[in-house]
């Protein structure tokens, strides 16, 4: 299997889309460290991974911002199986305190709807996740590949480079990770530490259900038609279909690729919706 004998840490494993990435290294054959806020939520995501036949797992408790708690999981993880060859960058999402409810700023847009109304603190918090929780992590995770090469792998979105509206807080994030995912490639190439981003298209989840779908969670939003639309592939993405990019991504199938930012989108990127 394309991952035998490597040792992954996924950060924000209990999530939706990097639960499904952890199975897809799992099947492939890593050892993968679950790194969650809280253990307890880890746990229980352990226990069904074990229910499915996947006993390699190992749960470290640390938030993506806290130093000092992702230096003790990397210690936890060498400790335990004396390596560290993968790190995904999972942790991240929007927040609707980083949005803005109006689309664009016209005569009657109300100032607290708009650019102007902006929640400050919301947007801050929001790049913080994103950006410094994947820079934090990357430094703390990869000292532990200096000496035996490496592959980290980002998880970025379509609004790193088509800023969708609302959401800007986010989209500046991503585009900071991208931007980032392509500097640190350039760094620790002399160390054989591969990064590199995948870029998800549309998929379902608890951060942008409220977005993308009415109430009834069934009937999609104005937003999220112009969404499928917009996806030649004419559909939002399952959490599964993530598993091959990333699996090639980790593998040393992609040994001389590094830098590189893969999208697993339907086409949306592509394509200029006309
Ligand atoms: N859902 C989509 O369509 C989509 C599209 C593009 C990119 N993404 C990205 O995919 C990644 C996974 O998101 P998801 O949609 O599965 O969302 P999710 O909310 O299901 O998963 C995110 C996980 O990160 C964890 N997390 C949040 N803050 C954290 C912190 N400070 N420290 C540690 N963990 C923290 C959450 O607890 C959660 O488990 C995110 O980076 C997101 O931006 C999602």
């Amino acid at each position: 299997m394309p991952l035998n004998n490597k040792v992954a840490v996924v950060t924000g494993a209990t999530g939706v889309l990097c639960s499904a990435m952890v199975e897809a290294l799992l099947a492939a054959g890593a050892k993968v460290a679950l790194l969650a806020r809280r253990a307890a939520v880890a746990e229980e995501l352990k226990v069904a991974l074990a229910a499915k036949g996947y006993d390699q797992t190992l749960v470290v408790a640390a938030d993506v911002l806290d130093r000092p708690a992702l230096i003790a999981a990397r210690e936890t993880i060498l400790k335990t199986w004396g390596r560290l060859d993968i790190l995904v960058n999972g942790a991240g999402g929007n927040d609707p305190k980083g949005t803005t409810p109006a689309e664009q700023f016209t005569a009657d847009t109300a100032r607290e709807q708009s650019f102007f109304g902006l929640d400050l603190a919301g947007f801050e918090a929001v790049n913080r996740l994103n950006f410094m929780g994947t820079l934090l992590p990357s430094q703390v995770f990869t000292e532990a590949m200096l000496e035996t090469g490496g592959s980290v792998v980002n998880i970025s979105s379509v609004a790193a480079t088509q800023p969708l509206t609302k959401v800007g807080a986010y989209a500046a994030a991503k585009a900071a990770v991208d931007n980032h995912t392509k500097w640190l490639a350039t760094h620790l190439a002399p160390r054989n530490i591969r990064v590199n981003a995948i870029t998800p298209g549309f998929f379902i989840t608890s951060q942008n259900r409220y977005l993308l779908l009415e109430k009834d969670e069934v009937t999609p939003t104005a937003r999220g038609k112009k969404v499928i639309a917009k996806t030649p592939m004419r559909r939002y993405g399952e959490a599964k279909e993530l598993g091959g990019a990333l699996v090639f991504l980790a593998s040393d199938a992609a040994s001389f690729v590094t830098g590189a930012n893969l999208a697993v989108d339907g086409g949306f990127t592509s394509f200029a919706g006309v």
